[in-house]
């Protein structure tokens, strides 16, 4: 019997190509793997009307972990255009399926390393590494928003100043929010061994719901003496992270400023073919490249698959494979560091699969 079994997602565009890179390297470890394929993207909108239909949660709930791809998603209006006309002016509206994913599986870290592996000519600097923990369930992402704003609103002290025709979207954090993103951070850096954990915040303006998240994470920095802790504000951070990125470890941040620095942190390490994303909850743990599907690339296994690779290397740090994913990890590196196969965006014209397989060689 297969040691895990994984749901498999391609989902659109490239996610497929990524995908099968992953699987190479996969298959490589040793490790034996149930692959479940499952229906997800745009061509189960156009056909269902939903983009992640019910069988693939069921079939996901009976597996230990999630790779996804890629899905193609376009703005309410269009989608409903493409939709099967059997199942237009029914009232069918488009979801996506990531956010959906981690509604339903509570993935509420969301967790993005990025690390500068030297000989990678895209590298912003050759000595990067910051891991990043975003919040993935609340903030300003909550989705509770109001325009016009009702009425009931303005009998609440203070919303006499808010005008009759403004839009309100609210920053929701929750103290289990916080606690539960602000503990997967320490927990990792001592897991890890890493030096310092830092909250990126606004909280000497925002003071309510930034202020209540410095407040969890001060309470908690106690419970790990042996890790530096202190906060940033988001503003300044950003011109740090370009000035002098190299000096920054473990960053922690709710939903919005995580999404921020997230893609800051991205382009110093090389872009959309290096950022890799996981997203994990107390029974569930789902990882993906961060990039979108690139339509126009589909099907021709000519996209970096680093981000892909790198994704299932979080994968087996969460089924408890470490020593498996460190050496899927330098593997990776010893590829970039040669750089003698290299995809398009590296300069070369090596494909999807050659780059894995060259992965796959130095497991
Ligand atoms: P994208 O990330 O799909 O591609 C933008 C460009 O980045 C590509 O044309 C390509 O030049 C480059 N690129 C992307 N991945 C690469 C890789 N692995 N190696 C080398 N170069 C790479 O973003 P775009 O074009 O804005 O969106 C395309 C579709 O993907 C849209 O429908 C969008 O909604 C969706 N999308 C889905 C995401 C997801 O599934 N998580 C995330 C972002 C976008
Ligand atoms: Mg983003």
């Amino acid at each position: 019997m297969a040691r895990y079994r994984i749901a498999w997602l391609p989902g659109d565009g490239i996610g497929k190509d990524v995908l099968d890179a992953a699987r190479v390297v996969l298959d490589a470890t040793g490790i034996e793997f149930e692959y479940l394929p499952g229906d997800v993207g745009w061509e189960f909108w156009k056909k269902e009307g939903n983009a992640l239909p019910e069988r693939t949660v069921e079939m996901m709930k009976r597996t230990d972990a999630c790779m996804f791809g890629a899905i193609t998603s376009k703005p309410q209006d269009e989608a409903v255009k493409e939709l099967n006309p059997e199942l237009r002016d029914k009232g069918y509206r488009y979801y996506s399926p990531i956010v959906k994913l981690r509604q339903i599986f509570d993935l509420y870290t969301c967790l993005r390393p990025c690390r500068s592996y030297p000989g990678n000519p895209l590298n912003f600097r050759d000595d990067i590494d910051i891991v990043i923990f975003r919040e993935n369930t609340e903030d300003l992402y909550s989705g509770v928003e109001f325009r016009p704003v009702p009425k009931a609103f303005y009998q609440v002290p203070g919303m006499e100043k808010v005008p009759k025709d403004a839009a309100i979207s609210l920053k929701v954090n929750s103290p289990r929010g916080c606690e539960r993103i602000i503990r997967s951070a320490f927990e990792y850096a001592r897991k890890k061994q890493r030096k310092r954990v830092t909250t990126v915040l606004k909280a000497n303006v925002v003071r309510v719901s930034d202020g209540l998240f410095l407040e969890i994470a001060r309470k908690i920095a106690k419970e790990y003496p042996e890790i530096e802790y202190d906060n940033a504000n988001i503003d300044t951070l950003c011109m740090w992270l370009i000035k002098r990125p190299h000096e920054y470890d473990v960053l922690v941040a709710p939903n919005l400023y995580g999404d921020i620095i997230s893609d800051l942190c991205a382009q110093l390490v090389g872009g959309l073919g290096f950022a890799c994303s996981a997203n994990i909850g107390e029974n569930y743990g789902l990882f993906e490249p961060a990039h979108g599907s690139a339509p126009k690339y589909a099907g021709m296994y000519k996209v970096n698959p680093i981000a892909t690779i790198l994704a299932a290397k979080l994968m087996l740090d969460y089924l408890g494979e470490e020593e498996v994913a460190d050496r899927v990890e330098q593997a990776v590196a010893r590829v970039l560091k040669e750089g003698k196969v290299r995809t398009y965006d590296l300069g070369g014209n090596a494909s999807t699969l050659d780059m894995a397989k060259e992965v796959a060689r130095y497991l």
